[in-house]
């Protein structure tokens, strides 16, 4: 029998894959739907303090090769989703579930995760390091001496389980530097990633969004040769207590096995869940399943991170 079952630090996963923080997860409806679909987990829309409208529309765009969008952090505020993860913890049946967060300053990030540390919640936070869309406000993952910063304070108080979601990154020596300074705190996992910043897709002689003059972040195929590579890379580099969590073009079973040989004890649907709907868990499940019961895998642990390089 083939398992697409999983664990994330301490948490049981029936399956590996989930939805994308942004897609399918602003609203309680929403993420009843994801909990009810294949997925084995879902993770909220990164959350700030306050609730955001976000920018002006049109702000998501799919395109035959993937998406651009510049949301500008819409969500419903830290209340509305904690109140609801922890909702979700006292239903028995509940899958274990992700919240996703971030402060407009470092201060706010601090007082959100204070808010979240004294709550009853018990599950995974992903603090959101990566948010390409705000105006004026750069990529915190892009400055490693703001990241091991805050990650410093972080851990002075925070206790709980706690992972991070990442940018893409482009240079070796970026992957050598950033891996460094994750294996200084008890991060649970890394995501990796989220979307490739700042792209432009015009159509006729036109952008196809408005916020930004068009700039906004890449998803889809245009992203999964990067995802697979940065898996990889903080596979190899990160301490084996940090797992890695596979996001980026994932829209086909064997995608989310290429994520997996390269590292991901989970895999994230954003872009071809936005496209298809929820139904997408129980296809690309069953492609995966179809994939690993022809090589003879029965479990995730037999291929994770087995990569082949050609000698
Ligand atoms: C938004 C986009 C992101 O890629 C992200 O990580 C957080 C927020 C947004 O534009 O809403």
């Amino acid at each position: 029998m083939v398992s697409t079952a999983t664990r994330i630090g301490d948490f049981q996963f029936d399956n590996c894959l989930m939805n994308a923080a942004g897609v399918f997860c602003m609203t309680r409806e929403e993420l009843a739907q994801v909990e009810s679909s294949a997925a084995g987990s879902f993770v909220t829309k990164t959350a700030t303090l306050e609730a955001r409208a976000g920018n002006p529309e049109p702000r998501y765009v799919n395109t035959d090769l993937g998406s651009i969008n510049s949301m500008g952090l819409p969500n419903k505020g830290l209340d509305y989703y904690l109140d609801y993860v922890i909702e979700e913890q006292n239903r028995i049946g509940s899958k274990p579930h992700v919240l996703s967060l971030v402060g407009m300053s470092p201060d706010e990030t601090h007082t959100i995760l204070k808010k979240v540390q004294a709550s009853d919640y018990q599950g995974l936070v992903e603090l959101n390091l990566s948010c390409p869309n705000v105006p004026g406000k750069p990529q915190i993952a892009y400055d490693f001496e703001t990241t091991d910063t805050i990650l410093k304070e972080v851990f002075s108080y925070y206790t709980k389980p706690l992972g991070i979601k990442l940018p893409p990154y482009f240079d070796i020596v970026h992957f050598d530097q950033a891996a460094a300074i994750f294996n200084k705190y008890p991060l649970v996992f890394v995501n990796c990633v989220n979307s490739i910043g700042n792209g432009l897709v015009i159509e006729d002689e036109t952008v196809v969004i408005k916020p930004k003059n068009g700039f906004g972040g890449l998803g889809g195929d245009y992203i999964k040769p990067t995802a697979l590579a940065n898996v990889h890379a903080f596979y190899k580099r990160l301490n084996p207590s940090i797992q890695i969590i596979g996001t980026g073009g994932v829209k086909t079973g064997r995608d989310a096995f290429e994520h997996i040989l390269c590292g991901a004890s989970m895999v994230q649907l954003g872009t071809v869940l936005q496209k298809e709907g929820t139904e997408a868990f129980e296809r690309i499940t069953k492609e995966l399943q179809t994939i690993m019961a022809e090589k003879g895998y029965e479990t995730l642990d037999d291929f994770r991170g087995k990569l082949h390089y050609i000698d």
